[in-house]
């Protein structure tokens, strides 16, 4: 059953957040190449496909209900990083946005009692948890080895090989 135009809207930014979230991630291995840290970018790298499958996973939730997914103005996010650390605190900063907006969502499809798109919602509400753990959990790997090379070159070797790099 189609959702209403409120609901869409909300899936339409939905949707676009996570192609925002791609970008970023993408963005942010660049930024790891540059640093010469080749397994950290694969993992964002391998990260911001993943991201561009939960825009997928959202387009075709609408289209398959017979709403119209229109891509908006999309912002590349700004990124400078100078350390790994400020690397996996911005992803995190995202990850909670990410969370939060899903969680709106949620909101939103109780209130209009649209529960064709609950299955899907929930799906999202657990990813996000897992995300932001592993996010959080390399962050506090990178904040113990601080600016330690042997440890940060660790940290590549095995953020690379989790990439399938
Ligand atoms: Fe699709 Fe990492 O949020």
């Amino acid at each position: 059953m189609k959702m209403t135009e409120q609901l869409e809207t909300a899936f339409i930014n939905q949707i676009n957040l996570e192609i925002e979230s791609s970008l970023l991630y993408r963005q942010l291995g660049i930024e790891m190449e540059l640093m010469d840290l080749p397994g950290i970018s694969a993992w964002f790298i391998s990260h911001a496909a993943e991201e561009r499958g939960h825009a997928d996973k959202l387009i075709a939730h609408l289209t398959d209900r017979d709403n119209h997914p229109v891509l908006g103005e999309i912002k590349v996010p700004e990124v400078k990083v100078t350390s790994i650390t400020e690397a996996f605190d911005i992803a995190l900063e995202a990850e909670r946005g990410v969370s939060e907006s899903i969680r709106n969502l949620y909101r939103l499809a109780e209130e209009v009692g649209d529960l064709d798109s609950r299955p899907l919602i929930d799906w999202f509400l657990t990813e996000q948890i897992e995300e932001e753990e592993t996010v959080s959990q390399i962050l506090g790997r990178a904040r113990l080895v601080g600016q330690d090379g042997s440890g940060i070159l660790r940290i590549d070797d095995e953020l690379g090989g989790s990439a399938g790099a």
